[in-house]
């Protein structure tokens, strides 16, 4: 017998859920889509009428909720309906890495995960398809699989259940993440009921060409998710070594990029320079593969990919220590712009941000810091400068820093303006009209390589962009 399906619950209304259940919708009139969160306040504002309310930023999203909502796509936090009717759950939940006991620093934190099983176990009615949708460790589906399988009966304890786990990862990118999700380069799907894979595997037919589905056992489909993650991670972290090679030889990193990556063997994708990666997911999948390796007691490998992580830290605390150094090795109670604090443009999210990190260390510097945004929301910026991993308030003995809301603001009155997102805003900044509000000698340091750096060379400015030798005006 083939599964059709007929109703879809979605646990988790973040980053991965809401889109990806925003366009499963779209393309499946049919079904019936039930995002679930416990987070009222979350729900409610995907309910909102003004799509700028919706709690995740991300192009071409507001269009295809709107499109869909409370006709096939519905959001609610009542979680045990929506469990007991779906033929099909997708767990979305959060998977940060643990802060604190075992595995803290390295291990995700799968507390959300086995919630939401318990809860599919509790609630769900007869056979289900459980599908691991969250980015996860290696061998979580059997985690799940245990969890659900200590429930036999439904909650009148009449029919029993019965469940298949498949492992679908998401390889949405923040800001891209609809067109990722419309024009996927492969739809992995990872199990061994072939039955619930071919139910997945035709809903997703509706849009992805066939051979673009690729059928895996679980753990492949787990640790390619990974893989892919890491894989791309450490160009990150290679072309950002190289960037420092740049600025101490003269060579320009964005010559040595092109060059490169015209060698089709590399490729010309995922090699710009930067401040550091960051996002939900790189750092965290990286660390989960070191803990697999050493679990397995593969130390060279665990120590290969450490080394990407150590070198993307690296890259955040060597701008922070260089913008000190070029503002004459004081930075207290100078001001200083901050440009763009999340981790990438065209997202709010500030997961992971090299931002964070940046403003940290210069605040201990003793650094008053102005802050814009195009999009982060400032209770989320607050958040991030104040907490720690843990949720302890961080004290900042001298620095301070502000909200400004924009470039002009968070520029007037500045001794530097550090370019930390490569917003499309900042590209086109007028510079001859910015250094005239700034101190002197003004500096901008650009972490992206985006700006016009000639224009803001001639207004007078110095300018540092990154692989690149630093230009003095003075
Ligand atoms: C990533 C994966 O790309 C995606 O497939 C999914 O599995 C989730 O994780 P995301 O974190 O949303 O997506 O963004 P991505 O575009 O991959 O960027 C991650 C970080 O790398 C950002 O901080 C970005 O600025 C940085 N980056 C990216 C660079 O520094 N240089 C590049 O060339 C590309
Ligand atoms: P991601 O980027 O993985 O989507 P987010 O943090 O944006 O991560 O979204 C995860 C969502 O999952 C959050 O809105 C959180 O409230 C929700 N969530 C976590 N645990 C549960 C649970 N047990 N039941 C329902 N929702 C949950």
């Amino acid at each position: 017998m083939n599964f059709s399906i007929k109703k879809i619950c979605c646990i988790g209304a973040g980053y991965v859920g809401g889109p990806t259940m925003a366009v499963f919708a779209n393309h499946c009139p049919n079904i019936k889509i039930t995002v679930v969160d416990i987070n009222q306040k979350r729900i409610q504002a995907w309910k909102s009428n003004d799509p700028a309310e919706f709690p995740i930023f991300e192009p071409q999203l507001d269009e295809l909720v709107l499109n869909c909502r409370d006709k096939n796509l519905f959001f609610t936090t009542n979680l045990e309906k929506s469990i007991s009717e779906a033929d099909m759950i997708f767990i979305s939940v959060n998977t940060p890495t643990k802060t604190k006991g075992v595995g803290a620093g390295k291990a995700s934190d799968l507390k959300w995960v086995e919630a939401s099983a318990r809860q599919i176990a509790k609630f769900s009615n007869s056979h289900t398809i459980v599908v691991e949708k969250s980015t996860l460790p290696v061998k979580t589906a059997e985690t799940i699989k245990k969890i659900l399988s200590g429930s036999q009966e439904n909650n009148s304890g009449k029919t029993e259940k019965s469940f298949s786990v498949l492992s679908n990862p998401e390889f949405l990118s923040e800001g891209n993440a609809i067109n990722d999700l419309e024009n996927p380069d492969r739809v992995l799907i990872g199990g061994d009921d072939e039955k619930a894979i071919d139910a997945l595997s035709e809903i997703y037919s509706n849009w992805v060409p066939k051979n673009k589905i690729l059928k895996t056992n679980i753990w492949s489909s787990e640790l390619s998710k990974l893989t892919a993650n890491a894989f791309l991670a450490q160009r990150i972290s290679s072309i950002n070594s190289i960037s420092a090679l740049c600025e101490s030889t003269g060579a320009d990193i964005n010559q040595v990029k092109k060059a490169i990556g015209m060698d089709t063997r590399i490729g010309e994708k995922f090699l710009s320079a930067g401040p550091g990666f960051g996002g939900s997911c790189f750092q965290k999948d990286i660390l989960n593969l070191v803990y697999l390796s050493s679990f397995y007691q593969l130390e060279e490998v665990a120590n290969y990919w450490q080394g990407v992580i150590d070198i993307n830290n690296w890259q955040k605390s060597r701008i922070s220590r260089l913008v000190v150094n070029y503002l004459f090795g004081n930075v207290s109670e100078k001001k200083i712009a901050i440009l763009g604090f999340a981790f990438k443009a065209n997202t709010n999210d500030t997961r992971q941000s090299p931002s964070i990190n940046i403003c940290r260390d210069l605040l201990e510097e003793g650094a008053h810091l102005s802050i814009f945004d195009p999009k982060v929301e400032n209770s989320k910026i607050k958040d991030d400068l104040q907490n720690d991993l843990n949720k302890i308030e961080v004290v900042q003995e001298n620095g301070s820093w502000e909200i400004a809301s924009s470039v002009l603001d968070a520029a007037n009155g500045s001794d530097a303006i550090i370019l930390l997102t490569e917003w499309d805003q900042f590209l086109n900044i007028e510079w001859n009209e910015l250094i005239k509000l700034m101190r002197k000698p003004a500096w901008v340091f650009d972490t992206r390589s985006c700006i016009d750096f000639k224009s803001a060379r001639k207004a007078g400015f110095n300018v540092w962009t990154i692989g690149n030798a630093p230009f003095f005006n003075e």
